[in-house]
């Protein structure tokens, strides 16, 4: 069994440091087995601190000397894994040099090479894989960076802020100084050296400034970077007009790499970026990746004014800035979608995007909420910060100011951001600064509904509803819990805005009033539900209501509500709110997959078919909208639906659904080929998206079925396509059919795009992803291993594991939890693998089994050895001790 635990860290035991840093020197002599960092900071005491050492972090590095005021120090120790240096006065100056070796670095966090260039992720704690410091967000600094390399390989040299100095040295190397005028956490510090060539464009900002910005890519992929550059400058005037915030510095850069850990970091004013979200061309990126390119570039640049200008004071505080900024770019997203598609498809475009955002939560953000890494959006500990990246700090989180967004308004918000920024600029602060600067504002109390941040567990809110035929009213009782999750007992009463609307006999929403009312106001409210039970009466009602509750999915939470079957498929005909109406359609889809999976001998009700059938035919929906409402609901949805969970009969069921509405509605299938053609050239319009998207929904469903017209047009179209979206959904297509098609397919995609690696990493999910549609087909765990030995593929390559054994892990439960428990075996022997490279990554691929006590006890009694297995390495990192752990206890 593994010893070393990694300690615990609490919230609770946060204390400021005795000494802090203002100003920060660093020179790099860049070189790829041995850079040496100068690094020469003033210290300061902090006034608000107990007197005490100067603490500096650093791992996995080289200290080649540290002086305080050019002396040796007068007494250093080590202490809790920090230097711990006693100092006289109120400022000295302490100089570190250390030495990295980038080539080494397969973690990909600190300083590393990529293709031969230098890049550095820092955050949360890999700025002390660089230098000695003391790497905490509360300790705000200004950095000047001089950079010096090889000319000939690192031409472009780059770092936070502006280019203040550059020129020739001797022996073919060159420098450049940069200086960054604001004061920052040194998580968000980095430099780029290598060999880029740059997309420019000048804008001028609200306030009339000019400004340089700069997309930053290898020069093979100069011709995918135009869409980043529009999202950027989209990024930047939304935020101008919505929330009066501009941009702060005379350039602004992004840099796109190929091997990083996640989606992209905010660096001040250098963000870096995951090639995936910034590369796109028509011919490689479907209208998904032009989406995701939009909104993470919108995302990192938001972040600049919530989470740079304004940043955490510690880990714990995290969501304080990842919760808002997702907020932010959801809306964001949602307007450009709206704006695209006009006044009489905005409502349906935001749904659209709406529906979205609430597959990721309910895919990835409950099933955590219910498992052994259950934690509030704000934790109360941790053993290592890099497992905290989560969907709950960041979906959920989005999701709790959602909700302060709801309850205040967008004026009220936006008044509270105004008075957050006067009060916070340029500090390290809590989400409780938050929250009550929203409080302020607004004028009101928001000390309950801060449980939002304390409490783990995804509430349960359970719905009745009581007619009344002689009084003509309708009574609403709602009533919440909070289940207990690992170290939190069952939650208190939560403040739950929650919109209702009630649909009349004829389709059409009630006008609401409330008891004590004189008269109705809209047809959609916001009930807020504060205690453990509510009731709500509407009065003045001429015949008994269906209602329609959470619209717009108004909480994160788990809705109760008795519907029968022609019930939900009223409320997937008739509710007016287009969230609801998607949602009827996938709690009746839930129900009749499951009921599949329960009996299998059972077929696919008629009443089901047909409610799907109206959907489909319904021409006044947006294609966009229908494709959502005609996807069944996410794998891991479901399996977190079912208890015990068993993925091989809930594949089972989904095999069986998809081939039976695959059948049942052939010629509608058929026909909405034909109908959603796109003409012209390739644009990525929300319009054009949703008719592709519709087509592509098309072709799995007659794939699945194996109807030949099916898959003949899904061969004619991979062969016609002039555009990614259409090409890889009519691969898609064939790949999850049992099509003899289907090898050719891969095969011609592979040779067309084999020097393509974003496009390489869908095909090897695609394959990772596949179903087996016959019985006697091999199993795909067979294909994973046989790509492993792809040429293409490599496990220091986050993307590339990511795309095969994070699909297989992830999005493949019907496969992976073969009955064999060979998948169980794959998954320890890769994490171990993975491990010893790279812990981040290996860290996310082994959560894919934390859930494990929900499984059958067959599965179960596979997997908890695995676990045991991976948690007995000597030399575990503390990100995969942390997981299994706690999986384990
Ligand atoms: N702050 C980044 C974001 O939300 C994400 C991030 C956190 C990150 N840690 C990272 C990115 C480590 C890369 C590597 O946009
Ligand atoms: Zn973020």
């Amino acid at each position: 069994m593994k010893t070393e635990h990694a300690p615990t860290i609490q919230r609770a035991d946060y204390r400021p440091l005795s000494w802090t840093v203002e100003t920060v020197d660093l020179h790099f002599r860049l070189e790829p087995r041995a850079t040496l960092v100068t690094n020469r900071m003033v210290c300061v005491r902090n006034p608000q601190a107990e007197d005490g050492p100067i603490r500096l972090w650093g791992e996995a590095l080289e200290r080649v000397s540290l002086t305080v005021n050019g002396q040796p120090p007068r007494a250093l120790r080590e202490n809790d894994g920090a230097l711990e240096i006693d100092a006289e006065g109120a400022r000295v100056l302490v100089e570190v040099v250390t030495r990295v070796d980038p080539k080494a670095n397969t973690t990909l966090s600190g300083l590393y090479l990529s293709s031969g260039g230098f890049f550095t992720q820092c955050e949360a704690e890999g700025f002390r894989r660089i230098t000695c410091f003391p790497d905490r967000p509360d300790v705000m600094a200004r950095y000047t960076v001089t950079l010096e390399a090889e000319r000939e390989a690192c031409p472009v040299l780059l770092s936070n802020g502006n280019l203040v100095e550059q020129g020739e040295l001797p022996e073919g190397r060159h420098y450049a100084k940069w200086e960054d005028p604001f004061p920052k956490p040194s998580y968000l510090f980095a430099l780029v050296a290598a060999k880029l060539v740059a997309l420019e464009r000048t804008v001028t900002t609200m306030s009339g400034r000019e400004v340089l910005l700069q997309v930053w890519v290898e020069a093979g992929n100069l011709d995918r970077v135009e869409h980043a550059m529009d999202s950027l400058v989209h990024s930047m005037r939304w935020d101008e007009e919505t929330f009066g915030l501009e941009l702060d510095l005379d350039r602004f850069m992004i840099v796109a790499v190929a091997d990083f850990n996640m989606g992209a970091m905010e660096n001040k004013g250098l963000n870096i970026f995951n090639t995936r979200f910034i590369l796109a061309k028509p011919d490689t990126a479907t209208d998904l990746d032009y989406e995701n390119v939009e909104s993470v570039v919108a995302h990192e640049y938001f972040h600049n004014w919530t989470g740079n200008r304004v940043t955490c004071r510690d880990w714990f505080q995290l969501t304080l800035k990842e919760g808002l900024t997702v907020f932010r770019d959801q809306q964001f997203s949602a307007d450009m979608l709206a704006r695209a598609a006009g006044p009489e498809g905005a409502a349906s475009a935001r749904a659209v995007k709406r529906i979205d955002d609430v597959r990721v939560l309910r895919a990835a953000q409950f099933p955590e909420d219910a498992g052994p890494m259950a934690h509030p959006i704000r934790p109360d500990s941790y053993q290592q910060i890099n497992n905290f990246y989560t969907a709950t700090v960041y979906e959920k989180g989005a999701e709790v100011i959602r909700m302060l967004h709801t309850l205040l308004g967008q004026e009220g918000f936006r008044n509270g951001m105004d008075l957050y920024f006067s009060y916070y600029d340029g500090q390290a602060v809590t989400c409780d600064d938050f929250v009550e600067v929203m409080a302020e504002a607004n004028g009101v109390d928001l000390d309950q509904f801060m449980r939002w941040y304390g409490q783990a567990g995804t509430p349960r809110l359970k719905a009745t509803g009581e007619w009344n035929a002689a009084a003509g009213t309708y009574t609403l009782t709602l009533a919440q819990s909070t289940p207990a999750t690992p170290g939190q007992p069952a939650g208190l009463p939560l403040v739950i805005p929650v919109a209702v609307g009630l649909i009349g006999p004829d389709g059409r929403d009630c006008v609401l009033r409330l008891e004590g009312e004189t008269q109705g106001v809209a047809t959609t409210r916001v009930l807020r539900l504060t205690e453990d039970a509510q009731r709500f009466r509407f009065v003045g009602l001429d015949a008994e209501p269906v209602p329609s509750l959470l619209r717009g999915f108004s909480a994160p939470v788990i809705l109760e509500l008795e519907e029968d079957d022609p019930r939900l498929a009223f409320r997937m005909a008739y509710d007016a709110d287009p969230f609801n109406r998607w949602d009827a359609a996938q709690r009746y889809a839930e129900r009749a997959v499951l009921a599949l999976a329960a009996a299998p001998g059972s077929g696919l009700p008629q009443a089901f078919v047909d409610a799907f059938r109206t959907l489909l035919r319904d021409e006044a929906l947006e294609p966009a909208f229908r494709a959502q409402a005609l996807a069944l609901p996410g794998e891991a949805y479901l399996l977190e639906r079912m208890m015990p969970a068993d993925p091989a009969a809930l594949r089972a069921a989904l095999v069986r659904t998809m081939q039976a509405l695959g059948d049942a509605l052939a010629a509608d299938w058929l026909s909405l080929l034909e109908a959603m053609q796109v003409a012209g050239g390739y644009r990525y319009h929300p319009g054009d998206a949703g008719r592709r998207a519709l087509a592509n929904l098309a072709l799995r469903y007659l794939a699945a079925a194996g109807n030949a017209e099916g898959l003949a047009r899904a061969q004619s179209r991979y062969e016609t396509a002039t555009d990614m979206t259409v090409r890889f959904g009519a691969l898609a297509a064939l790949a999850q059919s049992a099509s003899p098609a289907r090898e050719t397919a891969l095969a011609a995609f592979h040779a067309r795009y084999r020097d393509d690696a974003l496009v390489l990493d869908k095909w090897f999910a695609l394959q990772a992803g596949a179903w087996r549609w016959e019985a006697p087909a091999a199993p795909t765990l067979e294909r994973v291993r046989a790509l492993m030995a792809d040429p293409a593929f490599s496990l220091s390559n986050p993307n590339k594991v990511y795309a095969l054994l994070g699909t297989f892990f992830r999005a493949n439960p019907g496969e992976f939890h073969a009955a064999d428990g060979s998948g169980h075996a794959f998954w320890a022997e890769q994490v171990i693998a993975l491990d010893a490279r790279n812990p981040q990554v290996a860290s996310r691929m082994a959560r894919a089994l934390e859930n494990w006590r929900r499984f059958t006890p067959a599965l179960q009694a596979s997997i908890r050895p695995r676990l045991e297995q991976v948690l007995a390495v000597e030399h575990l990192s503390a990100d995969v001790a942390e997981v299994v752990g706690k999986a384990l206890e």
